[in-house]
């Protein structure tokens, strides 16, 4: 069996879609081939008991400094480590050199495009990408944006795509009286209903999803529009709703129980997610995509990175080539709103879609192999 240490500044119980990959693969890997050095965070102590491997913990961000070095270097002596897994790449990845063990960087995206469009930047973050023993790639965007970075100079086994998952036992489709309860609990309408569920930044696009609905044909019904997390966009969003007169709803941060019952309440969920700074912020993937396809839920996506890669285009969702544009979002969102057997079909091959291919249990195995692969090579 090979033994590695995975450092990272996102770890649960903070929420996000990095904290979600690292959590829900390594839980599933071997609790006596890994240990975890992350920071501290509201309710780590309970988190922390609760899991069967070991986490170690640090205030404040873990940055590459030599005092952090010799720590991953004690701890990994102490576990015999044969790997250190650095998440992100920059600046946690700087470490690497300073590291006595070999180590693998984990990829999402943007933390490669950014630095690398920075000319300093682009030469430390392709050194210490080259000298990685292995790269794990979150998807084939942030696979594709290392292939950009170095080129030829690297041997393709060396960069292991392991998709984003999800965990379909949690993530179900509930019964038509399941639905029922939880937006007669959370006072939402019974009619349709739109899911947006991210982080409230203008690169998540709710407020395309806003003008959109606002464009609807409204002698036919409009839907509301269910909009859970938060972030510094709120406030615009909100006066975008009133300007529009869309009925929309702010959930704010919900419990993991919560989420799984919101998302298989929904008829549609919808995320326009967009590029932004010419490029440089794109979606790495969309776990929240691969969420709500798990309880039945037919998805608007919009094109940005490796967004389209978390549906099957036509089958279970759509994807909108341009996701700034309200009138293409709105005409896609009214297919599937006056459509409801589109809807039954599309969210039964969004089902199947994910139980097939972003199952986290087989994305684990792909990761284990990917890390013994060149671990006991
Ligand atoms: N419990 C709870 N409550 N969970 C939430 C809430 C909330 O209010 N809001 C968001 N989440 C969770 C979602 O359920 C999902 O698991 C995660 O936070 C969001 O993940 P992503 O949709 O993947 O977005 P991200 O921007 O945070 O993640 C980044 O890294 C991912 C992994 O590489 C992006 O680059 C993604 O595109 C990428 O998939």
């Amino acid at each position: 069996m090979s033994r590695h240490l995975l450092v990272t500044n996102d770890f649960p119980p903070k929420v996000g879609g990095i904290q979600n990959y690292l959590f829900e693969l390594w839980r599933r890997l071997d609790p006596a081939s890994f240990m975890v050095l992350t920071t501290d965070h509201d309710g780590a102590d309970q988190f922390d008991r609760a899991v069967d491997f070991e986490i170690q913990r640090v205030k404040g961000p873990l940055l590459p400094t030599a005092s952090l070095a010799r720590r991953i270097d004690r701890l990994a002596e102490e576990f015999q480590a044969d790997l250190i897994l650095l998440d992100p790449a920059l600046p946690l990845g700087m470490l690497g050199h300073r590291l006595q063990r070999p180590y693998g960087l984990v990829l999402h995206g943007a933390e490669v495009v950014i630095p690398s469009r920075i000319p300093m930047l682009r030469g430390i973050l392709k050194g210490v990408m080259k000298d990685a023993e292995i790269l794990i790639a979150a998807g084939r965007y942030p696979a594709q944006c290392a292939y950009d970075l170095l080129g030829e100079s690297i041997a393709e086994p060396k960069v292991a795509i392991v998709n984003p998952g999800v965990d379909v036992d949690r993530f179900v489709v509930p019964s038509p009286d399941a639905k029922l309860a939880v937006r007669r609990d959370l006072g939402l309408t019974e009619g349709l209903g739109v899911l947006f569920v991210s982080r409230l930044v203008p690169r998540k696009g709710a407020d395309t999803l806003i003008k959109a609905i606002a464009m609807l044909d409204q002698g036919k019904g409009s839907p509301q529009l269910w909009i859970v997390g938060s972030g510094r966009d709120k406030a615009r969003l909100g006066r975008l709703i009133e300007r529009s007169g869309v009925d929309a709803v702010f959930l704010g941060k919900l419990s993991q129980d919560r989420l799984v019952a919101l998302y298989g309440a929904a008829d549609i969920f919808a995320m326009l997610c967009r590029n932004r700074w010419f490029g440089l912020e794109q979606e790495g993937f969309g776990i929240v995509f691969l969420e709500a396809q798990a309880c039945g839920v037919p998805c608007l996506v919009g094109d940005s990175g490796g967004a389209s890669d978390a549906l099957d285009p036509g089958g279970s969702g759509f994807v909108v080539q341009n996701p700034k544009d309200a009138k293409s979002t709105s005409l896609a969102l009214e297919t599937l709103m006056r459509n409801p057997e589109l809807r039954l079909r599309m969210g039964q091959r969004a089902r199947n879609f994910v139980e097939s291919d972003f199952d986290y249990r087989s994305l684990a195995d792909i990761l284990k192999d990917a890390i013994d692969s060149v671990v006991l090579a």
